[in-house]
């Protein structure tokens, strides 16, 4: 056990180091939901994310500020790609909710997610949490009283473990029914094999034509200089950044699904916050963040 995995004071909810990645995102959308240009707003943020959120996030902004590259370009901040990434899954939840008539939202994981209060559902929908029990006890406490917009369903469940499937379907997910699922800040920490193995479990329990969006890394974002002090970061904390694809779409592909990958900056993922050039896709080691969404083939 690192030293940060030990439970502390500061630290009421005993989360482990992958487990206190949550109070991360959560600081991070506290602080995007503070700007006047924000992309959303998720008042419930800043009391998810406590002070523990807020000292997480200090150390990832003192390496990953808005500044110039060696290269003379402005290299865009963890904050700018935090806040194109919620909003780009927000509005795809939104569109296939309301307007393709899908009625099963699976995240997995949950983490500290909101979007269950924050945004308003088409009844009828149900909405699965799935992440780890101490993740999901903490975030139950901090939000009592606080009625969601869907009807919750919390799995308590490891997702690389043996059998979260049969633990979602008791909590009344239906593998028949269209669903769209969510994998949103997990894969990088997962091993590659452990990313196609969820990939292909998620199918395996998915009609036909559901939906999946998920964000990756590509490998030279796990290697290139720049990156090293945020990378150090998580290290430190006991949560490296262990994975990365360079061709998310075949990845994809081999678990059953066709999805298009998009990169902060592409349109349909700018919103006004991504000011670079997006390297095109053929011009080798560049580190680059892929937004992934598609939907899952019918069996040939
Ligand atoms: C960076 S947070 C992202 C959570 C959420 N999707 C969000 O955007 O706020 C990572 C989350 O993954 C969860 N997690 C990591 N590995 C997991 C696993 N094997 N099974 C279930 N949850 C896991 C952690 O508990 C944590 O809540």
């Amino acid at each position: 056990m690192t030293p940060r995995e030990n439970p502390t004071a500061a630290d009421p909810a005993a989360l482990t180091a992958l487990e206190r990645t949550a109070l991360l995102t959560a600081a991070l959308r506290a602080a995007e939901s503070s700007r006047a240009d924000r992309l959303y707003t998720d008042p419930y943020a800043a009391g998810l994310a406590g002070a523990p959120g807020r000292e997480l996030l200090a150390e990832i902004a003192a390496v990953t500020g808005r500044r110039t590259g060696t290269d003379g370009t402005d290299v865009p901040s963890t904050p700018d790609f935090n806040a194109i990434r919620t909003r780009f899954l927000d509005d795809r939840l939104r569109h296939l909710t309301h307007e393709h008539g899908v009625r099963q939202v699976v995240l997995a994981p949950a983490g500290l997610d909101t979007r269950a209060w924050r945004l308003a559902w088409p009844d009828g929908t149900r909405w699965f949490e799935i992440d780890r029990p101490a993740l999901l006890g903490h975030k139950g406490r901090r939000l009592a009283g606080r009625p969601p917009q869907a009807d919750l369903r919390t799995v308590a469940a490891d997702l690389t473990g043996p059998d979260w499937e049969e633990s979602l379907r008791k909590s009344g997910y239906d593998p028949a029914r269209p669903s769209v699922w969510v994998l949103e800040g997990l894969l990088y920490y997962l091993p590659r094999d452990d990313v196609r193995r969820l990939l292909t479990r998620i199918a395996a329990c998915s009609a036909p034509g559901s939906g999946i969006a998920a964000d990756l890394v590509n490998t030279a974002a796990l290697t290139l200089p720049h990156m090293k002090p945020l990378l150090s970061v998580f290290e430190g904390w006991g949560t490296p950044w262990v994975s990365g694809f360079d061709e998310p779409e075949a990845l994809f592909d081999a678990c059953g699904y066709t999805v298009t990958a998009l990169q902060p900056g592409d349109e349909g993922a700018d919103f006004g916050r991504w000011p670079d050039p997006v390297p095109p896709r053929h011009v080798p080691g560049e580190g680059r963040v892929f937004f992934v969404h598609g939907s899952l083939r019918a069996p040939r």
